[in-house]
């Protein structure tokens, strides 16, 4: 069985898993993570490959507390003030690294920055404290597909012999909203998530830039987007097998409908609605579990009914976008 309950027992064993340079799936917030001992490069190594994930694409670094994540990078800007809002939360800022900090090169793919968040979860900062590293924590799914939010969930996209500590189901959902501050007072927006843009922008006064829509990235001919700012914003990614019909206002024969609201058009087929009452905080905890279940019922494709672009609905809608991207 690779799923534990965490216990002082589990926590100590997964601890030394990672102090070995082994992974561990990790309960967050967000979504599990795959996580590694980010100062031990073999460790990371085998994140990229278990994922398959392209090396340029860099990873989170996980601490237990602010002060732990500025000794690795520089809070310029506003991340302190980001950080005393929304920490631990599912926020991660992309800061200058500390030159003499001791992380592994692969991590951060070569770039001068590094990515770093406090997450929300007792078993994710007990886990930290307990391997008395930081861990680099991608979404433990196979590189472009759905993220996983249940324990299960992992050891479905990676294999029975991940040790994965089962922290239940992800309370956010979706991945955290990631945002870039440079030296100069620069804030950019380069994925939407687990915190509205919105709230973000309340706390530093002022609007967050953005990274180009998807229609604007241009794929090369990987399926990789060209902006360099942002490695892992593919516009194709959270993929289901089946295809993503958007925007849908009605049902198709051999389509399962992905619904969100009161006011759904009729399906005989399989269904999932995010929120019946039309709540965001509750469609993005139910999203990619939702994606999972109406793929696996074997449909050709999923019509989605639109969600509203505001709040965490932004966050919802970006997904949405990407797992339909180059299936329409
Ligand atoms: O909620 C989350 O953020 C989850 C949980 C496990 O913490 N993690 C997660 O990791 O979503 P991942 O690897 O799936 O996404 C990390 C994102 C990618 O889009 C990556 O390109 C970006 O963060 N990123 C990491 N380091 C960066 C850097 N130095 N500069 C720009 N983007 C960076
Ligand atoms: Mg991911």
């Amino acid at each position: 069985m690779p799923i534990y309950p965490p216990t002082p027992d589990t926590m100590a064993v997964a601890a030394r898993i990672l102090r070995e340079g082994g992974l561990v799936g990790m309960p967050t917030e967000t979504v599990y993570g795959l996580a590694a001992d980010a100062t031990n490069g073999d460790a990371v190594a085998r994140v990229f490959e278990r994922k398959e994930r392209p090396r340029f694409n860099p990873l989170i670094v996980h601490f237990s507390s602010a002060d732990a994540a500025w000794s690795y990078a520089d809070p310029v800007g506003a991340a302190r003030l980001l950080a005393m809002a929304f920490w631990p939360g599912p926020l991660t800022l992309v800061l200058p690294m500390r030159r003499e900090a001791p992380l592994s090169g692969l991590v951060t793919a070569g770039l001068d920055t590094v990515a770093v968040r406090v997450p929300d979860h007792e078993v994710a900062l007990a886990l930290i404290t307990a391997a008395g590293v930081p861990l680099a924590a991608p979404s433990a799914n196979r590189s472009g597909r759905i993220s996983p939010t249940t324990a299960a969930a992992v050891t479905t996209e990676l294999g029975e012999d991940i040790f994965v500590l089962d922290g239940g189901t992800c309370e956010r959902g979706l991945e955290s909203t990631v945002v870039a501050l440079d030296a100069l007072g620069g804030a950019r927006l380069l994925r939407p998530g687990g915190v509205a843009t919105a709230d973000i922008e309340a706390v530093i006064g002022r609007g967050l830039d953005c990274i180009p829509p998807i229609a604007e990235i241009g794929d090369n001919e990987d399926g990789e987007a060209a902006t360099p700012a942002s490695p892992g914003q593919l516009a194709s990614h959270y993929a289901p097998r089946a295809m993503v019909r958007l925007d849908a206002l009605d049902v198709r024969a051999g389509e399962a409908l992905l619904s969100f609201g009161p006011m759904t058009p009729p399906a005989d087929g399989p269904q999932f609605n995010l929120s019946p009452s039309g709540d965001l905080v509750e469609a993005a905890r139910n999203f990619f579990a939702a994606l999972r279940l109406l793929d696996d019922s074997g449909v050709e494709t999923i019509a989605a009914m639109p969600v509203p672009e505001h709040g965490l609905g932004e966050a919802i809608n970006d997904r949405l976008r990407r797992a339909a991207h180059g299936r329409r």
